[in-house]
C-alpha cells in the first residue's frame, strides 16, 4: 500500500490523542521467545547466504523484529515508559540440545534441575536479553537489560517440587526503573528460579500500575477454538477468559498469558492484549490507532 502525503499526515494527526493519553504511562510488553526465535532464524538464513538480496525487509520475520525495536524507541520518544519482559523457551531448548540434555515439560512448564537452571540463566540473561537490548539500542540508546535477580527486582519461590527450580513470583520491587527484565528470580536466600515470562510480565505490570499489558506472540490472538483461526476473540472479559482456561479451550503457552491478562485488568491495569508479534509495527497499530488488533481483555 502506498500512502499519499495527505494520508500520512492524517495518520499522524490521528495519533495525537493516543500520544497525549499515554505520556508518562508504563506499558509492559512481553516479547515471546517464539517470535524472537523465528525472527532470529530468518536473519541467520539471510547471513548464511540463502537470500543474497540481503534486504532485511525481504524477510517478514526479521522485518517484524526490527519494527519491534523501532516501536519501543518510538513509544519512549513520545513519552511512554515501555518495559519489555522476554522469554526464551526455544533458545533454552536449542542450547540444551547442543549439550545433549532432553527437555522435559509438565503442563507446559519446563522441569528445571540445577543444570537446566544454569542453562536457562545463561541463555536468558547472557544471550536473549543482550540481543534484545542490542536490537533496541541500534534505533535509540534507551534500553537497559536487567534480570529479576538484579536489585531485588523479583522475589521468587518454588512453584511445585516436581518441577525443580521452577519459580513463581512472590513479590516485585518496582523501585528500580527498568526497561528489560530477564525472567530469573531469586528467593530471600539467593536461590535462583526459572519463572514463566508471561507470569513475570503480568506481575511487573501490576506492580508498576501499568496502563497496558501487551503480549506479542506467534498467533494472532486468543482463539475460542485453538485449531480455528476464524474463532479469534477480538474482545473478551477477564471472567470469560478464565472460564476458557478452566475448560481447557485455552491451552499450553496461552494459559499463563490468559491468567496474566485476567489478573492485570482486575488489579488496575487499564487494558491487556494478546497480539501477533510477527506483524510489522503491531505495537503502533494497537497503541496509536482506533483499530482493534488481536485480543483485548476487559473487565466484565
Ligand atoms: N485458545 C488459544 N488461542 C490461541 N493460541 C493458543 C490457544 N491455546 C493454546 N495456544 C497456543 O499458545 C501458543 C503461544 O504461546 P507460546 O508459549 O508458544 O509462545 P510465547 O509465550 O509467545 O513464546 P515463549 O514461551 O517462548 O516466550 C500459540 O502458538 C498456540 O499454539
Ligand atoms: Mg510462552
Amino acid at each position: 500500500v502506498t500512502l499519499t502525503p495527505e494520508m500520512k499526515a492524517g495518520v499522524l494527526a490521528e495519533a495525537l490523542p493516543y500520544i497525549r493519553r499515554f505520556r508518562g504511562k508504563v506499558v509492559v510488553v512481553k516479547y515471546g521467545g517464539a517470535v524472537f526465535a523465528a525472527a532470529g532464524a530468518g536473519q541467520a538464513g539471510a547471513s548464511a547466504g540463502d537470500d543474497l538480496d540481503g534486504s532485511p525487509a525481504a524477510d517478514p520475520e526479521s522485518a517484524a523484529r526490527t519494527s519491534f525495536a523501532e516501536d519501543i524507541v518510538l513509544m519512549r520518544a513520545v513519552g511512554m515508559l515501555p518495559v519489555v519482559v522476554h522469554g526464551g523457551g526455544p533458545q533454552i531448548g536449542a542450547l540444551m540440545a547442543r549439550l545433549g540434555k532432553v527437555p522435559e515439560f509438565r503442563d507446559g512448564l519446563r522441569v528445571t534441575d540445577a543444570e537446566t537452571l544454569e542453562i536457562a540463566r545463561m541463555v536468558l540473561v547472557g544471550k536473549v536479553n543482550r540481543e534484545i537490548v542490542g536490537a533496541i539500542n541500534v534505533h535509540g540508546p534507551i534500553a537497559v537489560g536487567l534480570s529479576g535477580e538484579d536489585a531485588g527486582l523479583i522475589t521468587a519461590g518454588p512453584l511445585d517440587p516436581l518441577l525443580g527450580y521452577v519459580g513463581d513470583v512472590v513479590a516485585v520491587d518496582p523501585s528500580i526503573i527498568h526497561k528489560l527484565v530477564a525472567t530469573i528470580g531469586a528467593d530471600a536466600a539467593g536461590q535462583a528460579y526459572n519463572i514463566n515470562a508471561d507470569t513475570v510480565a503480568g506481575a511487573v505490570a501490576e506492580a508498576l500500575e501499568a496502563e497496558k499489558l501487551v503480549f506479542l506472540t506467534d498467533v494472532e490472538g486468543v482463539r475460542r477454538d485453538v485449531g480455528d483461526p476464524a474463532s479469534l476473540l477480538q474482545t473478551i472479559s477477564a471472567e470469560e477468559l478464565d472460564e476458557l482456561a478452566d475448560e481447557g479451550a485455552v491451552g499450553s503457552g496461552m494459559i499463563p498469558k490468559a491468567r496474566a491478562c485476567a489478573s492485570a485488568v482486575r488489579h488496575g491495569v487499564a487494558s491487556a492484549h494478546v497480539l501477533d508479534g510477527r506483524l510489522v509495527h503491531v505495537l503502533l497499530l494497537e497503541i496509536f490507532t482506533p483499530e482493534g488488533v488481536g485480543t483485548m481483555v476487559t473487565l466484565p
